[in-house]
């Protein structure tokens, strides 16, 4: 029945399309397990830059879908460049240079509301320090490469609505890399098998993050283009 009613749901608003602005349709077919038909129509021109504390964090938007970050000291920062709204069936391809030290991520980031989820997808690190425990919940192996999946808990932190208590999700490559393809359907169905729930796509980006825990604090560069 919920099958039947949202394949209706996607016919009727078929001829909405032309109508509505452009992320409506994705936005809501976007909350339905891999029901999302388009992706990549758009370029990943999408820049979203964060940042708290007193550090230099340095998030520049260059052409296309590049961006470069250059970024010491305390406090913390997220940057990157992708695509508002996410989409599961989106396959990123991107390359460049990433060289952190401390804590911090080049990643795969974005976030759905309702329920509110902050999720990563880790291709290189310098050290894991996450600032909340991780609870190990599997691994999953594909073409691409091999993952452990991990859930962790943010209680009062900010996030895309304030600060809220949310769930974040990590998929954390095995053997490093810094370039290549991600293809966000495999995770998200990897996710989806160990029930984790999600909610309508918010921004989904290339994403580099550093930030400080206790006296671990992060410095680094990269340089990255999403394709
Ligand atoms: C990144 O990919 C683009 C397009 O595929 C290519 O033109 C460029 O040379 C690549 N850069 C590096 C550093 O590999
Ligand atoms: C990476 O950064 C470190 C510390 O800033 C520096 O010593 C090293 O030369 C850099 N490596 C590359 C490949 O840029
Ligand atoms: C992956 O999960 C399987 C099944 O839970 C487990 O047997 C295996 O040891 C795990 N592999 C790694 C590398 O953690
Ligand atoms: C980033 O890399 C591109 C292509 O290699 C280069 O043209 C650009 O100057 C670099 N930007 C920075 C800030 O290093």
């Amino acid at each position: 029945m919920q099958i039947i009613l949202s394949f209706l749901a996607l016919v009727c608003l078929l001829p909405a399309i032309a109508l509505s602005a452009p992320g409506q349709l994705f936005e809501r077919i976007g909350a339905q397990p891999r029901a999302d038909p388009g992706s990549g129509e758009r370029a990943a021109t999408f820049f979203t830059n964060w940042r708290e504390g007193s550090g230099n964090f340095q998030c520049t938007s260059g052409q296309g879908g590049s961006y470069s970050a250059r970024w010491s000291g305390q406090g913390g920062f997220v940057c990157g460049k992708g695509y508002n709204p996410g989409n599961w069936n989106r396959v990123f391809r991107y390359n460049g240079t990433y060289n952190a030290t401390g804590p911090g991520y080049l990643t795969l980031y974005g976030w759905t509301r309702n329920p509110l989820i902050e999720y990563y997808i880790i291709d290189s690190y310098d050290i894991l320090a996450p600032g909340e425990p991780w609870t190990l919940r599997g691994n999953f192996t594909f073409e691409e490469g091999s993952y452990d999946l991990y859930t962790s808990t943010r209680v009062n932190k900010p996030s895309i609505e304030g600060t809220r208590t949310f769930q974040q999700y990590w998929s954390v490559r095995t053997e490093k890399r810094v370039g290549g393809q991600i293809t966000v359907g495999k995770h998200y169905d990897a996710w989806r098998a160990l029930g984790l729930p999600f909610g309508y796509h918010d921004y989904q980006v290339l994403a580099t993050e550093g930030f400080t825990n206790g006296n671990k604090v992060c410095s680094g560069t990269s340089n990255l283009t999403v394709d």
